[in-house]
């Protein structure tokens, strides 16, 4: 048999460096301060490592603006931390991930300092020019965090295009001397040990802005193809692409083994289940769960055999699942244990976004001074003008605000919830004296423990990992239940999503493998009375 690929049984763990761990009292968390929680990462079992950037920006985007690719940022630490970083990583069995960001450099980078000098200049064309005026864009495409994407460049008069903050241009990928540089960037940090790539927004690189085409252009799947050739794809490594435009047969385009791309992708489909459609994430609706479970089921059995899906309910870019679909009061270790079930049990290598394990929650906003990322404020400002109320922008943004999820780590009661000894760059949650690691580890039944345990189970047993995916009661309102078979094994995993209880109906017993609620070793599957938001995984017997 064919040796299947190690991250096929592995859970990725997120950090977003800035919140995780301070270690010299500067309120901003950093690389000494990862080292010094290795022994946490190991607890939990996860085996690799997501490093959101840590390189020198100006933090226009909090490090997804990078003015260069080869050094670590001041506020991070230096390239010593980060090579002792991946060594101890190493010796415990943990890999690095890292987090590139291709699709665009800061305005600070080298590249953008010396491009936008002249129109001669020999980075000029790293980037994307265009004639206009003082008062015409070259046309009416927009950036993700409001207004135009195209910035007029004074010292020569055109303009450059940026899909996102306007420090943020965006990079020529039709450049061939662009792409080898980019080439040799990549492989100076394989030679440095990381294990991976997680690609930030891959889907744009092949854009054609004067065809208006943004995600999905005609090279793209070249240029990631000459990508795999040049760097990763001789070694053994994982690579993930962010790809916010994807549907299942573009999945299937960067995930199948033999087109040697990526091996496998961040599609968002099923997290716009709250959301109207052809809208954007701040046009709020009630969570339409049908769409949400038979989404997850379509990239299921589109992918099967053919691809590899991620799974992943939080990011740095998400809120809290807990508060977003689960319940952050009364039922919160109920709730997250649920929708921890519900994710793991899939077919896909999972992914845990920091303090998701312990189910962290989302930030009580209360004014617009309270954030701090530049799409939740551009928006406020930009909805304001367009006679949007107060209070709605209030709710979409305490809703779905990307600073939900960038709160600084809980890690126990005491001074900045353990984060850091000197003033945090942003606010702390006040409900960390009840929800941390210090509490959840001293806790055998925490959300924590209950990670650790799907964990294991992804190791042991090969029915997670390979076994075939079938949705059962599609229709169903409240139960979230399907089946996965491997060999003669037939697993079970049935959770109720809701608050309220509900019956589930099938056949059979079952031994129980895991359960968020105390269930007899074996149960009659006649009919299930879930309690609220009861999650199972059995074994048909
Ligand atoms: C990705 C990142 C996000 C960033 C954007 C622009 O979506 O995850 O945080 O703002 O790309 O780089
Ligand atoms: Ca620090």
């Amino acid at each position: 048999m064919m040796k299947e690929k190690w991250w096929k049984h592995s859970v990725v763990y997120q950090i977003y460096p800035r919140s995780f761990c301070d270690s010299n009292a500067d309120g901003i968390g950093d690389i000494n301060g990862i080292r010094s929680k290795l022994w946490y990462l190991k607890e939990l079992g996860i085996d690799i490592i997501w490093l959101s950037p840590v390189y020198p920006s100006p933090n226009a985007d909090n490090g997804y603006d990078i003015s260069d690719y080869y050094g670590i940022s001041s506020e991070f630490g230096t390239i010593e931390d980060m090579k002792k970083l991946i060594q101890e990583c190493e010796n415990c069995g943990i890999n690095i991930m890292m987090d590139l960001v291709l699709n665009h450099t800061s305005d600070e980078h080298t590249w953008f300092i010396e491009a936008k000098k002249s129109i001669n200049n020999p980075y000029r064309d790293y980037y994307i020019w265009r004639k206009g005026n003082a008062d015409n864009e070259p046309n009416d495409m927009t950036s993700c965090f409001g207004g135009s994407a195209w910035e007029y460049s004074q010292e020569t008069g055109e303009y450059y295009l940026h899909f996102y903050h306007k420090k943020q241009p965006d990079l020529n990928w039709e450049n061939e001397k662009m792409r080898a540089e980019i080439w040799s960037m990549m492989n100076y940090w394989i030679d440095m040990g990381v294990r991976g790539f997680r690609l930030d927004v891959i889907d744009v690189i092949g854009k054609i802005p004067d065809q208006k085409i943004k995600e999905n252009g005609p090279k793209l799947h070249n240029y990631l193809q000459e990508m795999n050739k040049k760097t990763f794809g001789s070694k053994d490594m994982v690579t993930v692409g962010e790809c916010w435009g994807a549907d299942t047969e573009i999945g299937k385009l960067y995930s199948a083994p033999d087109r040697k791309e990526l091996d496998m992708i961040f599609q968002f489909e099923q997290m716009q289940a709250d959301q109207i459609e052809g809208k954007q994430k701040w046009d709020l609706k009630p969570l339409d769960f049908i769409y949400l479970k038979n989404t997850f089921a379509k990239w299921q059995r589109e992918l099967e055999g053919k691809g590899w899906n991620s799974l992943f309910w939080n990011s740095h870019d998400l809120p809290r699942i807990v508060s977003r679909w689960g319940n952050d009061k009364q039922y919160r270790v109920e709730a997250a244990k649920m929708l921890a079930t519900v994710l793991h049990g899939m077919k896909g290598t999972p992914y845990i976004y920091q303090g998701e394990e312990i189910g962290m929650t989302n930030y009580p906003f209360s004014t617009i001074e309270d954030f701090a990322d530049i799409e939740a404020i551009n928006m406020y400002y930009e909805r304001k003008q367009m006679g949007y109320s107060e209070k709605d922008i209030m709710k979409s943004l305490c809703t779905k605000a990307r600073d939900n999820a960038r709160t600084p780590m809980q890690w126990n009661t005491s001074y900045q919830a353990g984060f850091t000894e000197g003033t945090p760059w942003y606010h702390i949650n006040p409900n960390y004296t009840k929800i941390n690691v210090e509490m959840a580890l001293e806790d055998k039944n925490s959300i924590f423990y209950y990670y650790q345990k799907l964990i294991k189970l992804r190791k042991e047993e090969d029915i997670l990992v390979y076994g075939t995916f079938e949705l059962l009661c599609p229709e169903d309102k409240h139960i979230f239940a399907y089946i996965r078979k491997w060999n003669e094994k037939i697993w079970i995993v049935i959770c109720n999503f809701y608050e309220k209880s509900t019956e589930f109906l099938y056949s059979g017993k079952a031994k129980v493998i895991l359960s968020n609620y105390k269930q007899e070793t074996t149960i009659s599957l006649e009919q299930i009375k879930l309690r609220p938001y009861e999650a199972i995984i059995c074994e048909l017997i």
